[in-house]
């Protein structure tokens, strides 16, 4: 499940780092998931409930004996609703109370109670970590009860001890919540994504380019890899980072892509490309800046193709060839176009985009597309750029699983 349509419940503890939640909470809220906050009494020692109810908009959890909120026996319904449960801070005291199966606060009456998976971001002194008790504690809640757990990190901490204690970074934290949540149907699966445009150069400071942000290939990295797939990401120019844990190959040019590719497609399962490749390069790069004063008022630039790399990949195919998925970036007749990319370039699949569309397409954090293969058109509705490369990747498991139990090759 992505986090956009996941119900989490952030579970605060009395630390120094409850302040951090305020950073996870919203974070998971731009994420598109649901969220909702239990505090412990001494998490509101150091940060108000008020943060939280701002931050989520809904009320937040704070008494196990409040009238108001058991009327409905209020903490199973939350434990009940949730996907998933992340306890940040979890302090020593938090966790030795989980440990020893206690249920007499908002947090750990919760987390006893819910039945989805529990999130640990163990945060506190880095003596009260390193105690044998804690870590006995830590252990029998990842080997008995299943917990996942994230962090600490190692650093400087509010106690002026240096060492594991930090509580993980929010991103990491939402990260980790995406990857318990994805399931794990890309595990043992190789996947190459190539994304973002490419750059081709006219002198040394100016190239033909195009507005190809990086993000949908991006997105489709991301998700590829909370899905358990090795993912190998080729990435031409963008301003975007690229996902923590994917390897990354930076290129920039159409050769430059070609050869990544060529060398990372090697035993691949599938590969994504999601690239705008330039069609076209400059047929000589000057050495030395064009000087405006000398090209007078009109100024031309010889172009020469560049290779499909993509259609080279689908017609040069043999044996056990990776499922290919390219993507057809169009303004008119989007499905008739695809339908002709999808056949002269050899793919299993074309991802069809309207790039005329308001909101979807080229920069944009949405886009909208229509999945073509040999047998059907899928519309896949409007969404962020994240929801739709999980619907592209549902599309590439369900071909990859039919493959694995058909005998017969996918192409000739
Ligand atoms: O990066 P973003 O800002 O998030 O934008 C996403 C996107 C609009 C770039 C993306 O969704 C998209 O549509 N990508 C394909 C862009 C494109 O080059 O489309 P095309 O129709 O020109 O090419 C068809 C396919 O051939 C593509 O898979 C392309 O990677 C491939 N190709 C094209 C030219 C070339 N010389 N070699 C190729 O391999």
């Amino acid at each position: 499940m992505p986090l956009a349509r996941a119900k989490i419940v952030v579970a605060v503890g009395g630390g120094i780092a409850a302040y951090k939640a305020a950073e996870l909470v919203r974070l998971l809220d731009k994420a598109g998931a649901h969220v909702e906050v239990a505090m412990t009494s001494r998490a509101q020692k150091f940060i108000g409930p008020m943060t939280f109810q701002a931050l989520t908009r809904r009320p937040v959890f704070t008494d196990l004996f409040s009238l108001a909120d058991e009327g409905q026996i209020g903490h199973i319904q939350l434990a009940d609703r949730a996907d998933l449960v992340i306890v940040a801070p979890a302090t020593a005291n938090v966790i030795a109370r989980l440990a020893a199966g206690m249920a007499d606060d908002a947090v750990s009456a919760i987390v006893l109670a819910t039945r989805a998976p529990v999130l640990l971001a163990p945060s506190m002194n880095v003596n009260m970590w390193n105690h044998p008790v804690t870590q006995q504690n830590i252990r029998r809640l990842a080997d008995v009860a299943g917990y996942r757990v994230v962090g600490p990190g190692d650093g400087f901490l509010a106690c002026r001890w240096t060492g594991p204690g930090r509580l993980a970074e929010p991103a990491d934290i939402v990260e980790a919540a995406a990857h318990l949540l994805s399931p794990q149907d890309l595990a043992g699966k190789k996947l190459v994504v190539s994304a973002g445009p490419t750059y081709e150069a006219i002198d040394p400071v100016r190239f033909v380019g195009n507005r190809s942000s990086g993000k949908m290939g991006i997105a489709l990295a991301a998700a590829a890899q909370r899905r358990g797939a090795d993912v190998t990401l080729v990435l031409g120019p963008s301003a975007v980072p690229p996902p923590v844990g994917v390897q990354t190959r930076n290129v920039e040019t159409a050769a430059q892509l070609q050869w990544a590719l060529g060398d990372a497609v090697k035993g691949a399962d599938a590969v994504i490309m999601t690239a705008a490749v330039a069609d076209y390069r400059p047929a000589k790069e000057a050495k030395e800046k064009l000087k405006r004063g000398e090209l007078g008022s009109k100024m031309s630039v010889a172009l020469v193709a560049n290779p499909d790399v993509l259609a080279e990949l689908g017609t040069k195919r043999k044996g056990k060839s990776p499922l290919l998925v390219g993507f057809a970036a169009e303004t008119e007749d989007v499905i008739a176009n695809a339908r002709k990319k999808l056949s002269a370039k050899k793919c299993d699949l074309i991802v069809a985009n309207d790039v005329g569309e308001p909101n979807a397409g080229f920069s944009v954090d949405t886009n909208h597309v229509q999945l073509v293969d040999q047998n059907e058109v899928v519309d896949v509705p409007p969404a962020s750029k994240s929801e739709v490369a999980h619907r592209i990747l549902d599309k590439v498991v369900a071909m990859l699983t039919a493959d694995s139990t058909s005998r017969k090759p996918r192409r000739k």
